[in-house]
């Protein structure tokens, strides 16, 4: 049996409520939301999925949320469809590139500036900076509540009153915190919220979802059927149609409904707790041992994964030996966060991450703490 320690990738195993719910999904006559199809109810299961996770994030009012494949269409959405001429945009070190690749995008059609505000070696970027960043014709900032390559976390609530004090559009990629870590978007006021259903929402992939704000109104990325005012040639202008052409992924919003559910049932809180508490000990233990270089600080930290590298050891090498030699099944690389490296001094190749689950056992722990250490003590060997 393996054990599978990449869950900031995508989270294994999924509550059996969720994998229940999609069988019983595919299992009984299909429908499409609002459209053709012969079982009509599962309009209901759309709705009432989207009113959970507005509930759930404290939205304001369940038609601003709009699903999306994930976070990368809803961040598109959000960069791409609200800026449509030259101005300053910030963004950070620690984002991954479903930002760094739109913003580009927005450099070469509209020749944006973009500045990339630097963090410090455990992937902390300082209010200060971000503040400092802002010119005269910033528009927005764009951020990630939380490192995937160190589980730092960002301060959204206080960006966010800096981006209202400087009149910039504010997007934050919730990845890798949305189902676990409280977020109360009421209380937030950011004008973007983009999370994915696969990770601690314990979905399928390929579904997630975009929060809009009140007062924006971004071009959509995609035109066609919503199944709404079918007799109009142009797209609707109402929300959430407006940005849900197309067939919706109906197993994905049944496996959120079912995660959702599931969270709320075991409660968020227990659920962090549980993760924190691995990958304290996991630190603990292996912290200082033999060549083991940890990219991790205490302070700040969202306690759901951990990157390292050992000796010389390209991570990708590590990845392959516990895999092959421990069955423990990690994740190495850039892991799509290509900048932060530089702050952290993973250059060139990046890091070793792992990242538990809330059902990870405590002797599947201990495992991986001989295994990263087995592998650690026969590199100083070999040296
Ligand atoms: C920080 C961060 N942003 C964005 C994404 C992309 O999410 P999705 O797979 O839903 O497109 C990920 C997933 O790896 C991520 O970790």
């Amino acid at each position: 049996m393996k054990i599978y320690l990449n869950n900031g990738s995508t989270s294994f195993p999924k509550p059996l409520e969720v994998t229940n719910a999609i069988n019983e999904h595919l299992q009984a006559l299909p429908g499409n939301y609002g459209r053709s199809g012969i079982d009509k109810s599962k309009g209901s299961i759309v709705s009432s999925t989207r009113k959970l996770i507005s509930d759930f994030f404290n939205g304001s009012e369940s038609h601003n949320l709009v699903f999306t494949s994930g976070s990368t269409e809803a961040l598109n959405l959000a960069i791409l469809g609200s800026i449509k001429e030259k101005c300053h945009i910030v963004t950070t070190a620690i984002e991954h590139n479903s930002v760094y690749r739109p913003l580009d995008k927005l450099k070469q059609v509209y020749g944006i500036e973009l500045t990339i505000v630097a963090c410090d070696e455990f992937g902390n970027v300082s209010l200060n900076d971000i503040e400092k960043a802002i010119k005269a014709d910033t528009n927005m900032i764009a951020i990630n509540h939380c490192s995937n390559i160190t589980g730092a976390m960002t301060d959204i609530q206080a960006i966010s009153e800096i981006a209202e004090r400087h009149d910039c559009i504010l997007v934050i990629d919730g990845s890798q915190t949305a189902g676990v870590i409280p977020i109360d978007l009421q209380k937030l006021n950011c004008h973007y919220f983009a999370f994915t259903g696969h990770k601690s929402l314990y979905g399928l992939q390929g579904c997630g979802g975009l929060f809009i704000r009140k007062d924006q109104n971004p071009e959509p990325l995609k035109f066609g059927g919503t199944g709404f005012k079918s007799d109009s040639l142009s797209q609707p202008h109402e929300l959430p149609y407006k940005y849900e052409s197309g067939t919706l992924n109906i197993p994905g919003i049944i496996s959120l409904n079912a995660g959702i559910e599931w969270i709320m049932a075991t409660g968020i809180d227990k659920i962090h707790e549980r993760k924190d508490t691995i990958i304290k000990k996991i630190v603990d233990s292996i912290s200082g041992y033999r060549g083991i270089r940890l990219y991790y600080s205490s302070i700040n930290n969202s306690g759901t994964l951990l990157s390292f590298n050992i000796g010389q050891l390209p991570p990708e090498e590590t990845h392959y030996w516990l895999e092959t030699n421990y069955d423990i099944i990690a994740r190495s690389g850039l892991m799509c966060s290509p900048v932060i490296r530089k702050y952290i001094g993973t250059e060139p190749l990046g890091a070793v991450r792992i990242s538990p689950s809330y059902f990870t056992t405590d002797e599947e722990v201990d495992y991986t703490i001989n295994a990263i250490k087995a592998i650690a003590y026969n590199e100083e060997k070999l040296i």
